[in-house]
């Protein structure tokens, strides 16, 4: 289902991307589905490698100039062969819960690590242009302070956080001594249509909109206080695209990707309720989870300053389309 059609993304990139052959790992997830569509109607040729372990071929199907690959990165052969020709890869695959990742470390370690190093090696051989990084605003970990900025010091409080962390790492040093240039783009918060809601572990808008949807209370973890900077996938794409068409080397700097609008849970659960109007539904809360950070909003100079990035739709122009795809796929 396309659900970026309003955005007119030749209007922001012009033909910066026509011809050009992209690959998307973990492509047909929720943000590599964005970007994959975002590159079709530029005229680009995506290769998808994903092995479906949290993505869906649906997601990819309607758009045009994809090849996809059943796989892992963990497969270096068929890395190779994705990466063959490639200016640009764009690297989403990884597995993405906190939870998650505190159940299951070394699983999670394998992919996000061990398959990290597989990528940049073979883009590295492959001879890639650049290569942008779905980093984490977990890197922040809990530290009271707000907002969020580059230059502050990372802590883990989680495998996951532990693994982007690391990873980001690596891109600065393929960049440094290996030839390879690279950016961090560290995501906040990213929803919209085509975010997983039936995973265990679904992002908290995908877990309120299937909740609500089935005339069931949301559940928020903790107090509800807990603050998120909610970034609409579209945001997350257009960022991707300003790196790549950056000139001058990027050399694995770490760049914020947000809204930069600071919104309680309670406050999103609220609008939630509001917007699929049901009064009737009150938020349920239960026991904070490990591993959860307390308040997470971006500064965003730095996206400004090397990108020329701001956002390009704001939370409540997100939210509403966002909601009204759930209640297309969650039936209604
Ligand atoms: N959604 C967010 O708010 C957010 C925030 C910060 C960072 N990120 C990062 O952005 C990226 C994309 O996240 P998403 O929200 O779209 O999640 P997603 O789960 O929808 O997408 C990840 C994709 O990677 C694929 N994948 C997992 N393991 C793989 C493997 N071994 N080989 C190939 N493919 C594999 C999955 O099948 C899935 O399609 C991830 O790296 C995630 O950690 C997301």
């Amino acid at each position: 289902m396309s659900t970026n059609s309003s955005i007119d993304w030749r209007q922001l990139h012009g033909n910066a991307f026509t011809g050009a052959r992209v690959l998307v790992t973990g492509g047909a997830g929720f943000i590599g589905s964005h970007l994959v569509e975002a590159f079709s109607a530029l005229g680009a040729t995506t290769v998808v490698l994903d092995d479906l372990s949290g993505g869906d071929q649906a997601n990819i199907n309607p758009f045009a100039n994809v090849e996809f690959h059943q796989g892992s990165i963990l497969d270096e052969t068929l890395l190779a062969r994705c990466m063959r020709g490639c200016r640009y890869v764009l690297h989403q695959a990884a597995l993405g819960s906190v939870p998650g990742s505190v159940a299951e470390p070394r699983r999670y370690h394998d992919v996000n690590i061990n398959g990290t190093f597989n990528v940049l090696e073979a883009a590295r051989a492959a001879g890639v242009q650049r290569l942008t990084f779905a980093a984490s605003s977990a890197a922040y970990g809990d530290s009271e302070v707000l907002p969020k900025i580059e230059t502050m010091a990372t802590s883990a409080k989680s495998p996951y956080a532990a693994q982007k962390i690391a990873a980001e790492a690596m891109l600065q040093a393929w960049s440094g001594s290996l030839g390879l240039d690279t950016v961090c783009l560290r995501y906040f918060n990213i929803f919209g249509p085509r975010q997983n809601a039936n995973s265990a572990y679904a992002a908290v808008i995908a877990a309120f909109a299937k909740a609500v949807i089935a005339g069931k209370n949301p559940v928020i973890f903790g107090d509800g206080q807990q603050s998120r900077d909610f970034t609409y996938v579209a945001n997350a794409v257009h960022a991707n695209l300003l790196a790549l068409r950056q000139t001058a080397p990027l050399g694995g700097t770490v760049i914020n990707v947000a809204c930069g609008q600071r919104v309680t849970v309670n406050e999103l659960a609220e609008l939630c309720l509001k917007i699929l109007n049901r009064p009737d539904l009150k938020p349920q809360y239960q026991a904070e989870r490990a591993g959860d950070v307390k308040h997470s909003v971006a500064q965003m100079d730095k996206a400004q300053r090397l990108l020329n990035y701001n956002p390009i739709v704001n939370f409540s122009d997100g939210l509403a389309p966002t909601l009204k795809w759930y209640q297309q796929v969650l039936g209604q």
